[in-house]
């Protein structure tokens, strides 16, 4: 069978930094396709191949990799783009296509409608499969979501489409479901009986004016936490699925966010230099802090504090599970300070089990000592990339690792207060965490692990 992906975004940043280098190593590891890339910012095959890729491209992948001038606004555009397929296909018998959509989301209903056309004016002579993959964020808002949804039901079956959320590629958050699942000893004490609460911290350094015409449409909320941040929360609190089936794991993700109470604390900012380059400020949120609750029976009550956004001081991804001191009484020592599992996702995926044990030559005093694994130390630096597994599971049609529709509607539902909010938006100095982050732990009695 001849698979070809079909990249609407070829030109684009997601496609340069991140697909690219995954299909080249899935084609270095044997997969067998073909790409074409569609985009405006090269006229030929070969100025985009000059312009887009490095020395040390591997033969192999540049063979499969074709390019076609594309614009979604010309209405010539489907009609060119079949009878390029055609070409590609030649006299193949049985074909799969993959129609890749990295394009910011208000492009998606004209490229699925330009998607239908060029499937109807196709016409070959093989037996031909489809998928489509959908890049986050899916929709701009419920409604979106769902009208997408319904827009891309009309051509396609839901096992063909994959609705992107790349963390779900990431090693650490499949690690989440094994470390928690597979030893007696966590799962025990994962509950509001020893979990006083959980931080999650997403610090990014880098701002956005690279792309601002993009992000000024998106902002924090619909870049990362009705995304990446809901999905780490269903991983560290769902309970244990039926069985590690695609349909099992979604079935109690999706508990998880429909047990999610209305965000009724949250703060946004921006910083301060956003759009000055471009002369064009605008009061797009990147930045937000949280507080939320998961009111299922093991974790009822157990404040989730989030803090994420751009232009901070240092890339800091971790996740924080402190346990509850109830041995203070018995050890009279007021300054334990952590007792929990530390997950740090960047810059490199380590998970400390923090204890409280004696400090050599005092008289029982106690220090936080931590055992850490390292997963590069432990396992090498092999570890494929998220895009390099979504794009596996991808050809696979294997949807384990895509959030079904349902989790992506429930979770447009729990961040709407804070799409539709009208507080004002804090304006903070670049390498500063904002003032709101700060006042949420002071007056919810915790400290930011960093
Ligand atoms: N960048 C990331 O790291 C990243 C990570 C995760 C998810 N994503 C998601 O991936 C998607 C794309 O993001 P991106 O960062 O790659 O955006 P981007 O760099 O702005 O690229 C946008 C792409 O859309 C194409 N495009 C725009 N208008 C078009 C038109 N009228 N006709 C044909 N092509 C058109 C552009 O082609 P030309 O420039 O050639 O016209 C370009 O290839 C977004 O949904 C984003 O949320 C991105």
């Amino acid at each position: 069978m001849k698979t070809i992906i079909i990249q609407f975004g070829g030109t684009g940043d997601l496609a340069l930094k991140k697909l690219y280098p995954a299909y080249e190593q899935l084609i270095n590891k044997g997969y067998d396709f073909t790409v074409l890339a569609l985009g405006r910012r090269y006229t030929t095959k070969e100025e985009f191949l000059t312009s887009t890729l490095h020395e040390e491209t591997n033969k192999g992948f540049l063979d499969k990799l074709d390019y076609l001038y594309y614009d979604m606004k010309d209405v010539t555009s489907p009609k060119k783009l079949s009878s390029k397929m055609k070409e590609l296909i030649n006299d193949e018998k049985e074909v799969e296509l993959i129609y890749y959509l990295a394009l910011q989301p208000s492009l998606y209903e004209e490229a699925i409608s330009q998607i239908q056309e060029t499937d109807a004016s196709m016409d070959c002579l093989c037996t031909l499969t489809k998928k489509i993959v959908v890049e986050k964020p899916f929709g701009f808002d419920l409604e979106s979501a769902k009208r997408y949804n319904a827009i891309l039901q009309t051509a396609f079956t839901d096992k063909e489409i994959f609705r992107i959320d790349h963390y779900l590629g990431k090693e650490f958050m499949q690690n989440l479901l094994i470390m928690r699942f597979h030893n007696d000893i966590i799962r025990s004490i994962w509950d509001k009986d020893s979990i006083e609460s959980i931080q999650i911290v997403f610090d990014e350094t880098h701002g956005v004016d690279q792309r601002l015409g993009f992000y000024e449409q998106i902002g924090v909320v619909r870049d990362t936490i009705q995304n990446h941040i809901l999905q780490i929360i269903t991983y560290l609190t769902m309970n244990e699925p039926a069985s590690l089936s695609p349909e099992d794991i979604a079935v109690e993700k999706v508990k998880v966010l429909r047990a999610i109470t209305p965000i009724e604390e949250f703060h946004m900012g921006r910083y301060e230099s956003l759009g000055v380059n471009s002369g064009h400020i605008v009061d797009t949120p990147t930045y937000a802090a949280l507080r939320l609750y998961v009111n299922t029976y093991f974790f009822a009550g157990i404040p989730i504090f989030v803090r994420t956004g751009k232009m901070q001081k240092d890339a800091k991804s971790l996740i924080y599970v402190k346990f509850k001191n109830t041995t203070k009484q018995v050890m009279h020592d007021d300054s334990i300070a952590e007792n929990g599992v530390i997950i740090n996702i960047h810059p490199e995926l380590t998970i400390d089990i923090s204890m409280n044990l004696k400090e050599p030559n005092t008289s029982w005093k106690s220090k936080p000592v931590r055992f850490r694994f390292n997963q590069t130390e432990t396992f090498g630096a092999n570890t494929p990339e998220a895009y390099e597994q979504i794009v596996q599971k991808i050809l696979q049609g294997d949807k384990s690792l895509f959030p079904s529709m349902r989790e992506i509607t429930e979770s447009w539902r729990i961040v709407t207060p804070m799409l539709e909010t009208n507080l004002p938006i804090e304006v903070y100095p670049v390498r500063t965490l904002p003032r709101f982050a700060t006042k949420l732990a002071a007056d919810n009695e915790f400290q930011w692990f960093v």
